[in-house]
């Protein structure tokens, strides 16, 4: 079962991006699913700091990616929406602050956080680039 279950909805048509989105719901399925399958206190904590690193890695190489094209195409948009890219990874920096100082396991409200903010920005701020992106003729 998938805490976060791909949808066509979520498609931008540009093959990166939408790989990349993909391998982020990916993730935090990993993360979800590592936490729930772990037996112990010390495998939930060294399954979770791993999958939360690699999920802030990859989520900075993805909206590095986005903001990359948004320059080069001098996207009207960019200020907004790289501001939305640095306060998501403000707020994981403090989950993942949070969780080291007290490892007493990943509340729901981390997994909702996550699941409701890739949702909500690829459905309400990258579709906006869309358009826009195909008319420089990206693919
Ligand atoms: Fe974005
Ligand atoms: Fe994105």
């Amino acid at each position: 079962m998938s805490f976060i279950r791909w949808d066509d909805r979520y498609l931008t048509h540009i093959s990166k991006f939408d790989e990349q989105h993909q391998h982020l719901f990916k993730l935090i399925n990993e993360l979800h699913n590592g936490v729930l399958a772990c037996s112990t206190l010390e495998e939930e904590k060294e399954i979770t700091k791993r999958t939360l690193a690699e999920l802030v890695t990859y989520a900075q190489e993805h909206f590095g990616a986005e903001e990359d094209l948004m320059q080069t195409y001098s996207y009207p948009q960019f200020g907004e929406h790289q501001n939305e890219h640095e306060q998501f990874c403000l707020r994981v920096s403090e989950l993942v602050h949070d969780y080291i100082t007290n490892p007493a396991g990943l509340s729901l409200d981390v997994f909702l956080f996550l699941r409701d903010w890739i949702t909500k920005h690829v459905t309400e701020t990258d579709i906006h680039y869309v358009s826009f992106f195909k008319e420089q003729g990206v693919e």
